[in-house]
């Protein structure tokens, strides 16, 4: 039998360091390329894409976050996803078995923990997040009722939110975020969803989730770009994302915030640097090509960001809004495009729903990490292994919804009520993660800080610790220069400008003045 046969068996094989039959698999390529896409593309792309866009000047931003994404972020996607494929087990297993088959030290499972806190801390506020959007989703369920209650059913072809000024329709964020109950609630709601998922594993949970909402999403997604350049101001959205200032950027980048603001954006968007990808590796079965899987992934994320940023920009510019809006930036203005067509209730509906679901796949792929390890070695039984993962599922269930509620609280504006966490700043004034409440703290704390340290250790991992054959080998680039080329850039290119922008941006850049 050679190895392919064993491996679509699910059996060890010669090559791999540590993957054993314990390992549960996806059911085949296109499974767990759907799921990897349904992971990278959510709320990263959807809402934190178009809003540090818009703050970071545009244009000039997206192009240095296309060659972040390009240069860094796939050769480090592959890597996460061999050493997972490679050592089989939990996150922190496998790091642990190839940094042993290679002769190097224990610590190097350091990166696998910084990997599941930044992982745990993120799903923990996206969980919120995700929770507006749901909300969003029912506030229009009650608009069509409401359309057709007055209309009967051609009701259906009502504009979202008729009769309302566009002050009153950017205000529903505020006054949502003003009802920590309803945030709360909603949240509770998604990560419920969530848990359950994860408890369900990997084929019956992830992969199911996927498969269903991903392909659904992305048609709606184009549609409403579609209309959204057809009804906004389409020349202003396409100059502002895709005409580089560099007068501008040459000013900005003193400030060091632009490349961490691109650099950690193109790792949070593309699921890097938090063991996630490495998660997902682990159930890779030998027969799936890393470099091709990686490279629809990366060109597929990216896609649906750009995508995303023409959904929204045509109705920033077209109402005179500012693209650098924050938060509000996605959850203003899109309520608008759905009170200007005809049949935007519908529409608006169809659209947070899909939006939930693409949260959904990328929040079971964060939970999934702990609940990896809360799962247990494949030293482990079957039986074993299964119960502890719908255990720990339910545990870290309950620590996100705990911590969940703090981060919603820290949402409400100060002047709606004191909530504590909403003058709260859990790291004072330090740079970078300082200044900021809970929710918007943790959120700079793993996106611009542990994502990029943790591909960071990656890269070096992959680049020097592991041997030189065994990449090779568990990569299996079809031609010799592109495994070169990959060698190349995950050696030099990705530790040198991650940790120099970490360095400049962290620890020189904010001291400037
Ligand atoms: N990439 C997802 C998004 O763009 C979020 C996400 C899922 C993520 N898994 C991750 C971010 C792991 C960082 C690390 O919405």
């Amino acid at each position: 039998m050679n190895d392919k046969k064993r491996a679509a068996r699910g059996e060890r094989t010669i090559m791999a360091v540590g993957k054993s039959a314990q390992d549960e698999t996806w059911s085949g390529k296109a499974a767990f390329v759907l799921a990897a896409i349904g992971s990278a593309v959510g709320i990263g792309n959807l809402v934190r894409f178009p809003y540090v866009a818009g703050d970071s000047g545009g244009g000039a931003f997206v192009l240095i976050y296309l060659l972040a994404v390009f240069a860094i972020g796939l050769p480090v996607l592959m890597a996460e996803l061999f050493i997972g494929r490679r050592g089989g087990g939990t996150p922190i297993a496998a790091i642990q078995r190839l940094a042993k088959a290679d002769g190097a030290s224990g610590s190097w499972t350091l990166m696998g923990w910084i990997g599941m806190f930044a992982s745990f801390g993120i799903v923990t506020f996206y969980s919120v997040i995700a929770g507006w959007l749901l909300y969003y989703a029912y506030v229009m369920v009650g608009d069509i009722a409401g359309n057709i209650g007055a209309n009967g059913i051609a009701g259906i072809a009502s504009p979202a939110f008729a009769g309302e000024d566009a002050d009153g329709i950017t205000g529903r964020f505020g006054a949502l975020l003003s009802s920590p109950g309803k945030m709360i609630l909603f949240h509770g709601i998604f990560i419920t969803i969530s848990t359950f998922i994860v408890t369900r594993g990997v084929k019956g949970g992830i992969e199911k989730a996927a498969t269903w909402l991903m392909p659904i999403f992305f048609f709606l997604l184009v549609a409403l770009s579609v209309i959204s350049l057809i009804i906004g101001d389409a020349g202003a959205a396409l100059g502002f994302l895709f005409a580089p200032d560099f007068g501008k950027l040459a000013a900005d980048i003193k400030d060091g915030s632009v490349l961490i603001n691109a650099v950690g954006q193109a790792f949070f968007s593309l699921s890097l640097g938090s063991a996630l990808m490495l998660t997902y590796g682990i159930y890779l079965g030998r027969d799936t090509s890393i470099p091709n899987a990686a490279t629809t992934v990366a060109f597929a994320d990216t896609g649906v960001a750009l995508i995303a940023g023409l959904a929204v920009f045509p109705v920033v510019f077209a109402f005179g809004l500012e693209p650098a809006g924050g938060l509000g930036l996605i959850f203003g203005p899109l309520l608008l495009a759905f009170n200007q067509m005809p049949f935007g209730a519908l529409f608006g509906l169809a659209f947070f729903i899909m939006a939930v679901f693409a949260a959904l796949t990328s929040a079971i792929s964060l939970f999934e990490v702990p609940a990896a390890w809360a799962k247990g070695d494949n030293t482990l039984d079957e039986a074993t292994r299964g119960r502890r993962r719908v255990i720990g599922s339910v545990i870290i269930g309950i620590l996100i919804f705990v911590i969940g509620v703090f981060h919603a609280l820290s949402q409400v504006p100060t002047d709606a009520a004191d909530t504590f966490f909403n003058s709260w700043e859990p790291f004072g004034s330090l740079p970078v993660i300082g200044e900021r409440t809970l929710l918007d703290a943790i959120d700079g704390l793993t996106g611009n800080v542990l994502l990029p340290l943790g591909g960071f250790l990656v890269a070096v991992f992959a680049g020097y610790v592991v041997t030189q054959s065994a990449s090779r080998e568990e990569l299996g680039f079809k031609s010799v220069s592109n495994y070169q080329r990959w060698r190349f850039l995950i050696r030099y290119v990705c530790p040198v400008v991650v940790g120099a922008i970490l360095v400049y941006g962290i620890g020189i850049a904010p001291f400037l003045g």
